[in-house]
């Protein structure tokens, strides 16, 4: 019985026989110790890049991934191919990260991570004042066009950069990041969240 269990959790559990499927899981509570931390409590950050334009543009946004700890990259399109040369991601940040292509970025949204469009339009919020999700999801225009009102409306969120004119697309994932980072445990939870 309970062979996957912690061994804590095979002395305290009833017969697995004896209860509901959702109280089988090894992940119920109820199995482990009272003070075990919660897990469901880790802040990250994934970058979704709609069609980006050419491998420099995707190295360069690797190398910022990298420096700032981001989970995961998505890209969409087929101007960048994956086998694409990362000249501008000299640390090889893409075998550490993650890098997936994907045909939508709508589909490979992961449970209770916020989409947050950033794009220098009307109606966005100025990234100085926002607070930033626990759990987000960045997605960036390409370097030759922007964020469309479908993907904007999609996200529960529009940000911007207060800049005169548009940034290339590797200084935009800087600046997001790195607001991010100077703004520490001040995401929407607090100090709760890791
Ligand atoms: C080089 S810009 C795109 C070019 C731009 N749409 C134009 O009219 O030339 C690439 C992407 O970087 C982001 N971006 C650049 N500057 C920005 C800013 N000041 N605020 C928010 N997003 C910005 C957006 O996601 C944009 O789609």
């Amino acid at each position: 019985m309970g062979a996957g269990l912690p061994a804590i959790a095979r002395v305290l559990a009833p017969p697995i026989s004896k209860l509901t499927a959702a109280a089988q899981s090894p992940y119920n509570r109820a199995f482990f110790p009272k003070g075990t931390p919660l897990v469901a409590d880790k802040r990250y950050s994934c970058i979704g890049l709609y069609n980006p334009k050419s491998p420099e543009n995707v190295g360069s946004v690797m190398r910022a991934a990298g420096c700032y700890g981001v989970a995961s990259v998505f890209y969409t399109g087929k101007r960048y191919e994956r086998a694409a040369d990362f000249v501008t991601d000299t640390k090889r940040v893409h075998y550490d990260i993650p890098l997936i292509g994907i045909d939508d970025l709508k589909k490979i949204l992961p449970l209770n991570c916020v989409p947050v469009a950033v794009e220098l339009v009307e109606g966005a919020r100025p990234l100085p004042e926002y607070t930033h999700p626990d759990r987000a999801l960045y997605i960036f225009g390409p370097e030759d066009g922007s964020l469309d009102k479908e993907i904007r409306d999609w996200c529960e969120d529009v940000v911007y950069i207060p800049t005169t004119g548009c940034m290339n697309l590797a200084a935009t994932v800087n600046v997001v990041l790195y607001d991010r980072m100077a703004k520490g445990l001040n995401t929407r939870s607090g100090p709760k969240f890791r």
